[in-house]
């Protein structure tokens, strides 16, 4: 306490004084807090919402059945199935293709249809001026039987993860093609 302070208030009314103005400081600085935490709780909460799905650990290959294994030859055949994808907080099940065959050693192997210039769709046999070859009605890209590209488009076929169990075919994850 200064000694203007002593001058200004008689000596029995400054401990009251000193009472209200702890206080106020005490409400300031109570209300002040709250009003801060408020203020962040949403920054904080959506900012776990939004790096969440970063820190995930990523699953590993998720295997669909897709078709018996005694059923694929060498020449490749086109199957369908549903695939579980989760993307972040989004999931979602498309269906997609997958051309299945043998190679010269009777392995399996699974290519992905997506023509890789611009994304049309390939066919096996798909031109007679390309036989035993995928072909892209597109623009005219073509590949050999294990997905290397021949023209116009600029890299091999993408390939499936594959799994043979039980004699089934599983397919896991697209992957850039191994093969070629
Ligand atoms: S998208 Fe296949 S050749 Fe262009």
């Amino acid at each position: 306490m200064t000694e203007a302070n002593k001058e200004e208030f008689p000596a029995e009314e400054m401990p009251a004084i000193r009472k209200e103005m702890s206080r106020r400081q005490f409400l300031s600085y109570t209300l002040g807090g709250t009003g801060a935490f408020l203020m962040t709780l949403p920054l904080v909460v959506n900012l776990r919402f939004a790096v969440d799905p970063l820190l995930q650990e990523r699953a590993g290959s998720e295997w669909v059945k897709v078709v018996e294994a005694d059923k694929i030859t060498e020449t490749p055949q086109s199957f369908s199935f549903q695939k579980r994808v989760v993307d972040g907080w989004y999931e979602s099940e498309p269906k997609m293709e997958a051309w299945i065959a043998r190679d010269e050693n009777g392995e399996i192997f699974a290519l992905s249809p997506i023509c890789k210039h611009l994304g049309c769709t390939v066919n096996w046999n798909g031109s007679p001026n390309h036989p035993n070859e995928y072909y892209c009605p597109c623009h005219g890209a073509h590949y050999t039987k294990e997905g290397k590209a021949l023209a116009i488009a600029p890299e091999p076929l993408d390939e499936y993860e594959v799994m043979v169990d039980n004699g089934f075919v599983y397919l896991g994850n697209l992957k850039p093609n191994e093969r070629v």
